[in-house]
């Protein structure tokens, strides 16, 4: 069997066995749920995005409802998710399509493109999921998938040779790209907890965490920011502070370093900026 079939009896029988059926935006397609959910997904992992998503869909349940909210609603149905831009964008999605393409969000990639936020991966996903389009699009999972099984011996391996391949896939796979593209992520992510060398280290479009991501002075960095706008409490910070560390230690570490620089000050249980 070649690698591209074994490949795909691979994520079919994984998917069998071990998918994730139950999650909401599977159940829920529309192409509401569909946005909503792969913005928040861009940076954010699963687990951390369910909660997120059931209360921002309970509160804001289609386009016209976040079409009318205010962005301060909006940033704090977001908090925790970090990123507060995509909730931006989010909105102003809404705003555009209530507005300019009467309550229906396009289908063709080219046109979710010009929507804020939508980069041409996303703008794939949200066809594939919404709508059911077979267009290739490729992310970390998917990238992980191909690279492992059809480029085994390569070096530096670009999205552009793994395009045609995902294109065949698709073929063989006809009528079926969202199910087809649900069980590559999942497969996806199932070999990312596997005992070998992460494949995308091969891809050429492998992006090693800098030093700053993640380091006390990117922490230092986001809790100015998140205390320039509104004042928090110590428990406040750690929440919005958790797709970047959920260490509450390191946090308190780090903002009483910022009160005795005289960068923050406390004031009954919230700090501010000083
Ligand atoms: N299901 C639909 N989109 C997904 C994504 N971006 N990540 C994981 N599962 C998904």
């Amino acid at each position: 069997m070649d690698n591209l079939k074994k490949l795909q009896t691979s994520v079919w029988q994984y998917y069998r066995e071990h998918g994730r059926h139950g999650l909401p935006w599977r159940k829920d397609t529309s192409p509401y749920s569909v946005v909503v959910s792969e913005l928040m997904l861009q940076q954010t992992q699963v687990n951390r995005v369910l909660t997120k998503y059931a209360e921002f869909m309970t509160a804001l349940p289609d386009w016209q409802a976040l079409a009318r909210a205010s962005q301060a609603e909006v940033i704090g149905l977001w908090q925790g998710l970090g990123y507060n831009r995509r909730a931006l964008w989010l909105k102003k999605i809404a705003e555009q399509v209530v507005g300019e393409y009467g309550g229906e969000l396009p289908r063709d990639p080219a046109e979710l493109r010009k929507l804020p936020g939508i980069g041409p991966n996303t703008a794939g996903s949200i066809a594939v999921f919404a709508f059911n389009s077979p267009v290739v699009f490729i992310e970390t999972n998917i990238r992980r998938v191909f690279i492992h099984h059809c480029f085994a011996d390569s070096e530096a391996v670009s999205d552009k040779e793994l395009a045609p391949l995902l294109e065949r896939a698709l073929e063989d796979n006809r009528g079926k790209a969202r199910e087809w593209y649900w069980a590559l992520m999942d497969y996806g992510s199932f070999l990312a907890t596997q005992q070998m060398p992460n494949p995308n280290r091969r891809s050429k479009h492998y992006a090693k965490q800098s030093k700053f991501s993640g380091s006390d002075r990117q922490i230092r960095g986001e809790i100015l920011r998140l205390l320039l706008t509104e004042s928090m409490s110590a428990s406040q910070l750690t929440e919005a502070l958790a797709p970047y560390t959920e260490d509450a230690e390191r946090i308190a570490r780090i903002t009483q370093a910022l009160t005795h620089e005289g960068f923050v000050t406390l004031q009954k249980d919230d700090y501010k900026l000083a």
